[in-house]
């Protein structure tokens, strides 16, 4: 060997080392990183300062319920059809959107199964699909199933959809909503999802919300929810993004103390806990299994208390009176 052989077969020895190397890098890496599946759900287009939430990096992209994005930030759009009344504005604008604003994955219809919603059969939802969503395929565009709402109907209304579609849906990922107050019993969710569909999980709403009558979640309650269903989200090899319920001034009607933003349009001690600037705020007694578990303030159970606190001290008194009286 001479030595420009030699030189040159040190060279292919160290680029196929290299090759060995980064092969292997790529094959242990995960599919997505839990650094970018922060996400805002996010309905205030400019009027509300979006960059109050992308300070730390966590928030990595949005979605607008919409295929308009907003014009002040430059973090990933994911563009929406909400349903079949807003087929002209997606069908007009997505081609736009999606080389101006480096989408790569495009969601699906907003609680079809939810008469308040989208409300739509199994087989208009394909019908939809086949129409306007799947011909983006051709872009190379990732596309979200139907995000259905956590009630028992949501997840048989997905299962409708893909037997509608006779297979011509190409769902790369299944988006779902999550409203309830027991963080354990939303992983469990999330896994079922995952095990009956065999696919990555958006969860485009989720928030601590009892629609099911009885307590609500107190602030530490959800302080506690969030730090541990978004934990568990940021480790999970089937997650991909989430976004939370919500950055508004206002929450329609879900427990305030979810609110990312005030009322007056500022980033919360909430807000600050979601884009990881804050640890959360916890004294003790909350929990992220709802105001049920042990530890958990239960708003019934608190008024309860003070009622027998207040009818105790009525008695306390009533009886130092009269005892006062007898001994007088
Ligand atoms: C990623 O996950 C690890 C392990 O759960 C966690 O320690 C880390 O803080 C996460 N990083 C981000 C940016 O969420
Ligand atoms: C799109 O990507 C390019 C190149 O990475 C970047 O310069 C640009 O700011 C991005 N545009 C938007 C709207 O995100
Ligand atoms: C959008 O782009 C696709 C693929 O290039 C094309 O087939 C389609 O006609 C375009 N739609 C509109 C409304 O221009
Ligand atoms: C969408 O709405 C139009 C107008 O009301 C109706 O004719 C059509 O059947 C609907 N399509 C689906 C898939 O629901
Ligand atoms: C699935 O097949 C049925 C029966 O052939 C047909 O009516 C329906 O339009 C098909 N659905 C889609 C999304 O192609
Ligand atoms: C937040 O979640 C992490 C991961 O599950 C956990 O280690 C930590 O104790 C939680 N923080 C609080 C205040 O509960
Ligand atoms: C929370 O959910 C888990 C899993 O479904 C359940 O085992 C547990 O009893 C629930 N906790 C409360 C307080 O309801």
């Amino acid at each position: 060997m001479n030595s420009a052989t030699k030189s040159s077969f040190s060279i292919v020895l160290i680029s196929f080392l290299l090759h060995v190397t980064s092969v292997a890098t790529l094959a242990l890496s995960p599919r997505t990183t839990n650094s970018s599946k922060a996400g805002l759900a996010w309905p205030n287009g400019n009027s509300n300062d979006i960059s109050q939430y992308l300070t730390t990096g966590k928030v990595s992209w949005y979605y607008t319920w919409s295929p308009d994005a907003v014009s002040s930030t430059n973090i990933e759009f994911a563009p929406m059809l909400w349903g079949n009344a807003s087929t002209n504005d997606f069908t007009s604008t997505i081609n736009n959107t999606i080389s101006t604003k480096n989408v790569t994955a495009v969601l699906a219809m907003n609680e079809p199964d939810n008469v308040g919603q989208s409300n739509l059969t199994p087989q208009q939802g394909a019908e939809l699909w086949t129409q306007h969503l799947e011909p983006l395929k051709s872009q190379g565009i990732r596309l979200g199933s139907p995000a259905p709402t956590s009630a028992p109907a949501g997840k048989t209304w997905l299962q409708n959809f893909l037997t509608a579609c006779n297979n011509s849906c190409t769902v790369d990922f299944i988006a779902l909503h999550w409203y309830d107050i027991n963080a354990t019993a939303f992983i469990d969710y999330l896994e079922d999802f995952h095990n009956t569909f065999q696919r990555n999980i958006w969860v485009t709403e989720w928030a601590c919300q009892n629609y099911n009558g009885g307590s609500q979640c107190s602030q530490e309650d959800v302080n506690l929810f969030l730090n541990a269903t978004q934990s568990y989200m940021d480790s999970s090899d089937f997650v991909e993004r989430y976004s939370y319920f919500g950055a508004m001034e206002n929450l329609q009607g879900v427990n305030e103390d979810n609110a990312l933003m005030s009322t007056s349009g500022q980033i919360t001690a909430l807000g600050k806990q979601y884009i990881g600037e804050e640890a959360p705020q916890n004294s003790g007694s909350g929990n992220a299994d709802g105001p049920y578990a042990p530890g958990g303030t239960s708003g019934s159970y608190m008024l309860e208390w003070s009622l027998l606190s207040l009818v105790l001290g009525f008695m306390a008194v009533f009886f130092a009176t009269n005892v006062a009286q007898v001994l007088v």
